[in-house]
């Protein structure tokens, strides 16, 4: 990576799409090579999706986009269900990887009683209709003083939310219902690591960031106070800043790897 800019793929979050991570494109684009795709089936993405999208094949998705864009070493960031993606990116292809940002997600797998609850969204948002489901969302996704003080990022996240087609949003949420519990798996996870989170995440609480950073060998938390789910919105300087920080510190890394003195 020290002869190369450093390439970062940003993994949205569910339903959500690209546009989620307009804050870090603008702030970090002059520094790296960013690729921020559409997952299939969100945003503008057109193609066709099974009745049930795995994390694994949203992640075979992501090596097919660096296969022919001819990169073959990135830095991951996923928030959430982006996260659950670049869990399942690590481990099938480790090679391909040079650091990873784990933001507002879990190792863990759904309970009984989650996965129930995938199916009857996946029910309600065929349905019911988007905008149903944004509504729902939006206040577990923001903290309340997000809400409060910044109206116009929760209209933001409403509008993604509803623009999504409702198929796509039910195949990743049967999908996400699959996924394994990666807990253990942590522990070899052998590139550096950032964890983010929001102390207001009411979907992923504290303690589930905190037993990732403790699992991965060389991991480092944060935890941005009064912020919820959409750390990478609601504090974008903060979280923009971190992961500049983190990719500097994987380059000279790489430097003093290259030239041991
Ligand atoms: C997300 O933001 O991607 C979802 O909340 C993840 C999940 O439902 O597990």
């Amino acid at each position: 990576m020290s002869s190369e800019r450093p390439t970062l793929l940003l993994i949205h979050g569910f339903p959500l799409d690209s546009s989620l991570w307009t804050p870090q494109v603008e702030a970090l684009s002059t520094s790296y090579t960013l690729l921020a795709p559409d997952l299939r089936g969100f945003g503008t993405d057109t193609r066709e999706v099974p009745e049930v999208m795995t994390m694994e094949q949203h992640a075979e998705d992501l090596k097919d986009l660096l296969n022919e864009r001819g990169i073959h070493r990135v830095v991951l960031c996923g928030l959430s269900m982006g996260g659950y993606i670049a869990m399942a990116f690590l481990a099938r292809w480790p090679d391909r990887v040079a650091g990873l940002v784990l933001a507002n997600t879990r190792a863990t797998a759904d309970d009984s009683a989650g996965k129930v609850a995938r199916e009857a969204s996946a029910r309600d948002a065929i349905e019911r209709g988007m905008a149903v489901i944004a509504r729902s969302m939006v206040p577990k996704l923001l903290a309340e003083r997000t809400r409060r003080t910044r109206p116009e990022l929760k209209d933001l996240v409403e509008t993604m939310i509803a623009r999504q087609a409702p198929g796509s949003a039910a195949a990743s949420a049967r999908g996400m219902a699959l996924r394994p519990d990666r807990s253990a798996w942590l522990a070899h996870v052998r590139v550096p690591a950032l964890i983010i989170t929001g102390s207001e995440d009411e979907l992923m609480p504290l303690p589930t960031s905190q037993a990732m950073a403790d699992a991965i060998p060389n991991a480092e938390l944060l935890v941005i106070p009064e912020v919820g789910h959409l750390s990478n919105l609601e504090a974008e300087e903060a979280f923009s800043d971190a992961l500049h920080r983190f990719m500097q510190g994987l380059t000279s890394l790489t430097n003093a790897a290259a030239d041991p003195g």
